[in-house]
């Protein structure tokens, strides 16, 4: 499904230049389950953000299904994006001034979805992932297990292809990330496929294959 090569991402600091990915080559099958760790700071957000197209590599090709989507248009890329992907971050990253049931519409409503079939469907996602009982709670009147499962929702609106979790589990107490998991794992089990990146080697084996990253390189990878 997915092909990098040679992907290299460099930030300028003034005439300082950081490396933060220093030649990736990476295949990712469909209904794989992958989880990448390594220590702060080796380009695991990095990676992650370009393989979500939620940021472009300074170098290298980005293959999904084929195409080289490193020379589309920027239209175009936000199409691949809501097409293809569902995003999860550490922070949840809820619309504060929304409801649960809200939340979980946006993404429908840019997807042009008509407002019955979105409060539909948005309520259908929110009982799947067990918050049928929250539609009209504010994230702040959440809390960090259940924002993190409105934001599963939400990343599940136009059924993706692909799950991109960052640290999907960082703000939770340890049995609400083993319910998040679990979640994930069911989905993964439906053929979505699921990449999360994590520090917490308990969360890593939720996943089918292990990436390590060191200094923007992969130094490791292997099957779980
Ligand atoms: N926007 C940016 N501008 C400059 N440097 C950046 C930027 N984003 C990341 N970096 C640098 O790139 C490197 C990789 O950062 P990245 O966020 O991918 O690390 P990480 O593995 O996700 O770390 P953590 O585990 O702490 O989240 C770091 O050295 C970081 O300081
Ligand atoms: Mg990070």
């Amino acid at each position: 499904m997915i092909r990098l090569e040679g992907i290299s991402k460099e930030y300028f600091m003034g005439d300082v230049e950081i490396r933060a990915l220093a030649g990736i080559d990476l295949s990712i099958e469909r209904g794989e389950f992958l989880s990448i760790m390594g220590p702060s700071g080796s380009g695991k957000s990095t990676l992650l953000n370009i393989l979500g197209v939620l940021d472009q590599p300074s170098s290298g090709s980005y293959y999904l299904e084929d195409v080289d989507i490193t020379r589309l248009r920027d239209k175009e890329l936000a199409q691949v994006r809501n097409r293809h992907f569902g995003f999860i971050f550490q922070s949840y990253n809820l619309f504060p001034e929304l409801s649960a049931l809200e939340n979980v519409m946006v993404p429908l409503m840019y997807a042009g979805k008509a407002r019955a079939e979105r409060l539909r469907r948005a309520e259908e996602l929110l009982h799947h992932v067990g918050m049928g009982h929250r539609l009209k709670h504010l994230p702040t009147q959440l809390s960090g297990g259940e924002q993190q499962r409105v934001a599963i929702a939400r990343a599940l609106a136009n059924n993706p292809t692909l799950i991109l979790a960052d640290e999907p589990t960082g703000n939770l107490a340890t049995h609400q990330g083993a319910e998040i998991m679990a979640l994930l794992q069911d989905l993964n089990r439906q053929g979505t496929t699921v990449v999360i990146v994590t520090h917490d080697p308990s969360i890593s084996t939720y996943g089918k294959r292990l990436i390590l990253l060191r200094d923007g390189v992969i130094a490791d990878d292997q099957a779980i």
